[in-house]
């Protein structure tokens, strides 16, 4: 039976952990919908056509060497911006969300615009700060050569861009729970998001 769960929410507030969490405990798909806009940001970048790049991306697209830089995240939350891109996107997410057995996506807009009957919502979040000193020392840990106010000012700049944009902008979806993960650890995290699906009906 097909079960979706939207998690949205800003960069570095935990979506990733705890999505991997949720799929792995209720048996579910998982699909971090980020990559798509990393990956068509990418292609951009190297100078495709934005909605070309998204009209022809491809499920082995999300493996792409270097998705997760800071550089491919700054690209995304550009390409992200655009209607016709996120328009383009829709179809692959849906098709997800459907399968039967279960699936989880995170994102920025999945309560709101791709699955706003999903069962199960969530909006995870945190204060700018602990996103920013969490994103660092993730990204650090990779090897990367960044500054703590580098990310603060990254983070920022893309929770505005995310915000304020016209299409699909980031918003809890209004019977989404609100996880502030600000003061928990990963296992809090993990537990509430955990127990505020199955309070949405997902069998254990
Ligand atoms: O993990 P982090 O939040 O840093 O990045 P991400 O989830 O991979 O998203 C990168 C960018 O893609 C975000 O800043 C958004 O602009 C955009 N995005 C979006 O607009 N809609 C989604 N469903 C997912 C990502």
């Amino acid at each position: 039976m097909a079960f979706t769960v939207a998690i949205d929410g800003p960069a570095a507030a935990g979506k990733g952990t705890i999505s991997r969490a949720v799929a792995e405990h209720f048996g579910f798909a998982h699909l971090d919908t980020g990559l798509l806009y990393r990956a068509v940001g990418a292609k951009v970048t190297q100078g495709v056509d934005p909605l070309e790049a998204a009209e022809a991306l491809k499920a082995e697209d999300l493996n792409a060497e270097g998705l997760r830089t800071q550089a491919a995240a700054e690209a995304a939350s550009r390409v992200a911006a655009n209607p016709q891109v996120r328009a383009a996107l829709v179809d692959f997410q849906r098709a997800f969300a459907t399968r039967a057995g279960g699936a989880v996506l995170d994102g920025r807009d999945i309560g709101t615009v791709i699955c706003p009957e999903a069962p199960a919502k969530l909006f995870v979040t945190a204060s700018p700060e602990v996103r920013a000193e969490r994103r660092y020392l993730e990204l650090t840990e990779g090897g990367h050569e960044v500054t703590r106010a580098e990310v603060l000012e990254d983070v920022k700049a893309r929770d505005a861009r995310d915000s304020e944009r016209v299409t699909a902008p980031l918003k809890p979806a209004d019977d989404a729970v609100v996880i502030d993960t600000s003061e928990m650890s990963i296992e809090e995290a993990v537990a509430a998001a955990i127990g505020a699906v199955q309070a949405r009906g997902a069998a254990t």
